[in-house]
Parts: C-alpha cells; sequence; structure tokens
C-alpha cells in the first residue's frame, strides 16, 4: 500500500488518543517545554505555518495569540478537529490538508516562523531531507522542528520488537540506519487489510543530533539551539513528575531548569521517551525586521 495512504489511516484513527496524550506527565511536561522554546518567536501579526500540525495542540494557541497560522496536516481528520476547535474557540487560521514533503502550495520564504513538531519530518521517511528542503524554503526567518531523536527511541523499539519475537533483529537495524519499517509479512497483511494500519506505529525515520544538525546547516540555515527536549523529565519517576506538576512555582523552576539540562551536549542523544525527543530552532540570516522586529532573540 502507497505509504502515505498508511500514515492517513494511522492519524486518521488516532486524534482522539493525540488530544489525551497530555494525561501522561512526561508528554505534559514535554509540551510545556516545547511552548517555551516557540513562546519567544511570535509576535501578533507574524505569518505561520504549522506543518504536520496534528489536531492543533500549538496551532490554536498561536492563533490566540494573533499569529497568522496556516495549519497543514496529512490527516483530514487531524485538519477537520483542528478546524472545528477553531471554530469554537473563535480563532482564524487556514487549514490545508498535505504533505510537509510537498509544500508547493507556497512561495519561497512565505511564513516567518515555521514549525514542524512531534516528527512530521520524521514521519516523511523515505522522504524525510525533501521534508528538510522544502520547510526550509517557506520560511522566511525561523524554522522549529522536533524529530524522534534515535538513541532516544532504542529502548523503545526494543519492547516493541519483544512483543512479536525473542529477537533484537528490527532494534538493531533500527539503531544503524535511522529507519523503522513494518516488516514484510505486516506489510502484505496492511494491503489486503488496510484496516489492520491503524494498529502499526507508522514508519519513520530517527535522526541523530549531528545528522538533522548537518542536513539543516547544509540547507542555509543557522543553529540557534538544539534541545534533546524531555530527558530531565524522563529520568525522574512518576511520582516525582507528579508532585512537581502539582506545584505550581516548583514546576515553573523545574521547566527552567530542564530547558537547560535537555540542551547539555552530554544528553542531546536521549530526549523524551513519550515524544520527539530532539528539537532544533534555526534561522534563515536575512531578517524580516518589519515583522519579526529585529529583536536578540538569540544573539549571534
Ligand atoms: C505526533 S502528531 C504531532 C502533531 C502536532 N505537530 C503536535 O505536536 O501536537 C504527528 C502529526 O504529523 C502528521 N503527519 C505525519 N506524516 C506527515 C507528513 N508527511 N506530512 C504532514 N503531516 C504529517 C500526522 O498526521 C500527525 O497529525
Amino acid at each position: 500500500m502507497e505509504r502515505l495512504r498508511t500514515h492517513q489511516i494511522f492519524w486518521n484513527a488516532h486524534v482522539r488518543k493525540e488530544k489525551n496524550r497530555e494525561r501522561n506527565l512526561e508528554k505534559r511536561i514535554h509540551t510545556d517545554l516545547v511552548w517555551q522554546e516557540i513562546e519567544p518567536l511570535i509576535r501578533p501579526g507574524i505569518r505561520v505555518l504549522d506543518a504536520g500540525g496534528g489536531f492543533g495542540r500549538y496551532s490554536m494557541a498561536l492563533a490566540r495569540r494573533g499569529c497568522r497560522v496556516v495549519h497543514l496536516d496529512l490527516s483530514p481528520s487531524m485538519v477537520e478537529e483542528a478546524r472545528q476547535q477553531a471554530q469554537e474557540a473563535g480563532v482564524s487560521m487556514e487549514f490545508v490538508v498535505g504533505k510537509v514533503q510537498d509544500l508547493s502550495c507556497f512561495a519561497e520564504e512565505s511564513f516567518d516562523l515555521v514549525l514542524s513538531l512531534d516528527a512530521p519530518v520524521s514521519y516523511a521517511y523515505p522522504e524525510e531531507k525533501k521534508a528538510l528542503q522544502e520547510l526550509i524554503r517557506v520560511t522566511k526567518r525561523f524554522l522549529v522542528i522536533s524529530v524522534v531523536n534515535r538513541l532516544g527511541q532504542v529502548p523503545v523499539a526494543l519492547e516493541m520488537e519483544l512483543r512479536w519475537h525473542k529477537k533484537l533483529t528490527w532494534t538493531k537495524k533500527f539503531w544503524e540506519s535511522g529507519n523503522w519499517d513494518h516488516p514484510s509479512f505486516f506489510e502484505a497483511v496492511e494491503e489486503r487489510i488496510p484496516f489492520f494500519s491503524r494498529f502499526l506505529f507508522p514508519p519513520l525515520h530517527a535522526f541523530t543530533p549531528q545528522e538533522i544538525i548537518d542536513l539543516v546547516t547544509d540547507n542555509g540555515l543557522r543553529i540557534r539551539r538544539c534541545v534533546a527536549t524531555g530527558t530531565l523529565a524522563r529520568l525522574l519517576s512518576p511520582a516525582i513528575r507528579k508532585k512537581l506538576i502539582r506545584n505550581q512555582e516548583l514546576y515553573q523552576e523545574f521547566l527552567e531548569l530542564s530547558r537547560r539540562y535537555d540542551a547539555q551536549f552530554e544528553v542531546l542523544g536521549v530526549g523524551c521517551k513519550v515524544a520527539s525527543g530532539f528539537l532544533l530552532v534555526g534561522e534563515k540570516e536575512k531578517r524580516d525586521e518589519e515583522n519579526m522586529g529585529e529583536s536578540d532573540i538569540y544573539p549571534a
């Protein structure tokens, strides 16, 4: 079956699950940390593309802050959910069903800020490089992407593989290549019974930090920030995560500490276990002073 279709079947079936993910406190912390990376980059009136925006986890908040948001996603059900939420909240956004590896409906440098969060670039595999090029082409200034962090996901691959057999073949292949494919016998079932795809985590490419840094810089962006988002949170016990979240003052202090910890070179290959574990902020040299202001968000 065509890969795009496999992904659509999976994501169309996961709208409710996506919306409920913050019940897992590791994910809740991840979302709050990602928001802290985005927030300094936004101003009312800037044009933002949320590519692979899902049900609107970030695009809704951006539209509420007065950004002019285009929300794009591969899954018609995700886009429909985002559209309904926007309508209910009375915020305006533009919606596009489309794929991150083909942004040909947008001209070069159409957006001040381009986001692609929680791994749409990884899911664009085997066209992950094309996806990156497209995202870079359409941004005028900032790109914020988060991708699957390869080493951080090796334990997840291992746990998944052990559900099916007593070998570590898929895990070793995943570690070496970064590619997570459906085994051929599953692909044969998906071909005959497309419904089956909703139960299989979709194929993806997991990046090492250096791999994604090289790709982004080779395509002309200056790296402003690299973070293995959620590393510190991942290393805590569930009880401590709960304790932190219950105390707002302590929680804010913890988020600050996490942002520093997760950006340390020594942990860049780890990241959150339950969401994309590597986030990168890139910036084009050219500045659109009119829209973004000549701010020194990231000193030269
Ligand atoms: C884990 S969700 C993240 C959604 C949102 N960015 C967030 O952080 O809440 C991944 C999203 O990527 C979308 N997606 C997967 N492959 C894609 C592709 N090639 N192009 C565009 N969107 C894609 C899925 O439909 C899904 O909504």
